[in-house]
């Protein structure tokens, strides 16, 4: 595919970005035919758009521990050396997906002994030091915990780890001790996907309490992690817009009341309810994504603005959620064809 070597406008979206002071990036990954370096299609939107990347999976705990006695770092190794030789900068993600169904298979079937708590502990600081000894200064942003709470009743999830050690708090309290220790140089967040919808109401309650109780016993979280897997909720965007703009503005204030950063850390859109014609659809998805992203943004302590994937051919929404009608989702700045779309230009206008 034939890639314009900047998009219409002429600049990419991170240096729009830093002209604000902000910046731009996205996820990527490794495989070499899809939204990698190696795929000089994706290559060309990377250096058109990005000044920060984050892997998409190279850094989890089960890729890069997928057996207790077996360390795998060479996926990751090798897209940190890529980014850097474009003089592009790489988020850490994530150190501890504190979710069952994403903990390590061999974590979850681990049998803990007599002593569960210091066995929990043992297993958890090796792996947050293990990746933040390796890349040291290199990264300068972690998701030490992804998505602890459950978004149906705000409360805390409950995984092998945090059962052996006793409690959820504690679990997570010594990822970011042990983080903090090892890589002190380094932002420290917490990231989720509760977002601006009204069905996530309670998530954004459970998250407020983790992030007041992190505040409380002084554990050494830097930043909320904003996902932003945001989703459309049918033709009238402007309508669910107004609606959702108000409760939204006073969780973030919240969440900067308490002293924290805030990032938008996994930027794409789910369009649903919209008709399949992609012309109204990507326009609807555009006007949603900018009304999102211009709330989010009047937040002074903003600074990053990562999209998860930059193309419609590559994104993760697909195999998640497909649409009830087939018609391929379009979730991402950049069709199929690598071509931008109204999505770009919105974000770009936003920043
Ligand atoms: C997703 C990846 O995109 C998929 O390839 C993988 O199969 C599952 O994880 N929230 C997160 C990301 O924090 O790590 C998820 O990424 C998307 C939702």
């Amino acid at each position: 595919c034939p890639v314009p070597a900047l998009a219409a406008d002429g600049q990419g979206l991170d240096r729009i970005a830093r002209a604000k002071g902000l910046r731009f990036g996205s996820a990527l990954s490794s495989n070499p035919k899809g939204a990698s370096f190696d795929n000089p299609a994706y290559a060309a939107l990377l250096r058109t758009d990005c000044g920060l990347l984050v892997a998409e999976n190279e850094m989890k705990w089960q890729h890069m521990q997928p057996a207790p006695d077996r360390l795998d770092f060479a996926a990751f190794d090798r897209m940190l050396s890529t980014a850097e030789r474009n003089r592009m900068i790489m988020r850490g993600h994530n150190l501890v997906w504190h979710r069952r169904k994403w903990m390590p298979r061999w974590v979850e079937a681990h049998d803990f002994g007599a002593r569960p708590a210091t066995e929990a502990a043992r297993l958890l600081t090796e792996r947050v030091e293990s990746v933040t000894r390796r890349y040291g200064r290199r990264i300068t942003s972690y998701d030490v915990v992804n998505e602890a709470v459950t978004p149906e009743t705000g409360k805390l999830e409950d995984t092998a780890l945090s059962q052996a050690m006793g409690s959820v708090e504690a679990t997570l309290d010594l990822a970011f001790h042990t983080a903090r220790a090892s890589a002190p140089h380094a932002e420290l967040v917490y990231n989720d996907y509760m977002s601006w919808e009204p069905g996530n109401a309670a998530h954004r309650a459970g998250v407020l309490r983790l992030l007041e109780g992190f505040r409380r016993r002084g554990t050494p979280v830097d930043a909320l992690g904003v996902q932003s897997h945001i989703i459309t909720a049918g033709p009238d965007t402007r309508g669910s817009v107004l609606a959702y703009q108000s409760e939204w503005r006073r969780f973030l204030d919240a969440v900067s009341a308490m002293g924290y950063g805030l990032l938008i850390t996994e930027f794409d859109v789910r369009d649903n309810g919209l008709p399949a014609d992609p012309v109204a659809r990507d326009r609807a998805v555009a006007n949603y994504a900018r009304a999102y992203l211009d709330v989010t943004l009047a937040q002074p302590q903003l600074r990053d603005v990562l999209a998860w994937g930059l193309t419609d051919r590559f994104s993760w929404i697909e195999g998640f959620e497909p649409r009830p009608d087939k018609a391929p989702r379009r979730p991402c700045p950049y069709d199929a064809d690598y071509h931008a779309k109204p999505l770009r230009a919105a974000v770009a206008a936003a920043l």
